[in-house]
């Protein structure tokens, strides 16, 4: 079965589920092989017996669906973005919350733990010696019970630390003991315990927020289509406090149209939702913060 049919397949099949086949063209190896592994579990011959299957099958339409998570992630991923988030972004949200209050982040498609796990180290390092009295929780959603099983061992390889200072893994991670299956360095308890992950479908569910800071990164506006993203980053904005934060991955933009959200923190991944003044919509920009990208 030749990458031609597997690309062929996708082409057909991404947009009957609501996704694009430009997010996924650099990272089809991944899903092919999944979906080869279910072809072989149907005993079918290619590709041509996996569309008429799945023609006369609706059931199978969920388990595609599942066989098209693109798992890639690792701490610290586009260093710049957390750079930015440890020199304004979190210390701005810090210094607006009261003694023994918290910031509260949500991670959307978090993989197993890389981000919401780089952003609670951020805070430690970086954040939590200018504000004692303020904390950090992070509610981290995924869809792909793998992943969030990974992310509660915490265990990783350290190429997926590759990025991080290499004091931070010293300080951060132990290495893994016998009684724990296999090599790698486990994330220390302190800085797992403001993450709390969830299994959720982003688009049949959102923690209900408000959220000061929200990472949707190498997801929603990488593999959605375009009504779906417009659909998802509405939700998404009316989780944000007014002056609350939306983190996009390093390739990705917005749909076009007029959002209440324009770039911050020098970055072109780090969008700030700022409420129009009353009295104006959105659309009139008169606020100067509504930002078509
Ligand atoms: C490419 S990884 C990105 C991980 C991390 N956000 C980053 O940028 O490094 C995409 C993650 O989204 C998850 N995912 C895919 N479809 C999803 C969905 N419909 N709802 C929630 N998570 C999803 C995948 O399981 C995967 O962990």
């Amino acid at each position: 079965m030749s990458d031609l049919a597997c690309v062929q397949f996708l082409q057909w099949v991404l947009p009957r589920m609501g996704m694009r086949w430009r997010g996924f063209r650099k990272v089809r190896r991944q899903v092919c092989r999944r979906i080869r592994r279910r072809l072989g579990e149907l005993q079918l011959e290619g590709f041509g017996e996996y569309r008429r299957y799945l023609e006369s099958s609706p059931s199978e339409w969920r388990i595609l669906d599942g066989c098209c998570r693109v798992t890639i992630s690792r701490f610290f991923r586009d260093r710049g973005v957390f750079e930015a988030l440890g020199s304004t972004v979190l210390p701005s949200l810090a210094a607006t919350i009261d003694s023994g209050g918290v910031v509260s982040v949500w991670s959307a498609g978090c993989g197993s733990g890389e981000e919401p796990y780089t952003v609670s180290l951020v805070w430690e390092k970086r954040v939590s010696g200018a504000f004692p009295e303020v904390g950090i929780r992070i509610v981290a959603t995924d869809a792909e019970p793998v992943v969030l099983r990974r992310a509660a061992e915490a265990r990783y390889e350290e190429g997926t630390l590759r990025d991080l200072p290499p004091k931070w893994v010293d300080s951060a991670f132990r290495p893994a003991s016998g009684g724990e299956e296999g090599e790698g360095l486990v994330l220390l308890e302190r800085i797992r315990t403001s993450v709390e992950f969830r299994h959720e479908d982003v688009r049949e569910g959102m923690p209900d927020g408000p959220f000061h800071l929200i990472l949707c990164r190498n997801l929603v506006f990488t593999y959605f289509d375009q009504s779906t993203q417009v659909r998802l980053l509405q939700r998404i904005i009316e989780r944000l406090v007014p002056g609350g934060y939306l983190v996009l991955g390093a390739h990705e933009e917005i749909p076009d149209g007029r959002w209440p959200l324009s770039l911050a923190a020098g970055s072109r991944c780090v969008l700030r939702y700022s409420l129009p003044p009353s009295g104006t919509s959105c659309s009139t920009g008169a606020s100067g913060a509504s930002t078509s990208r």
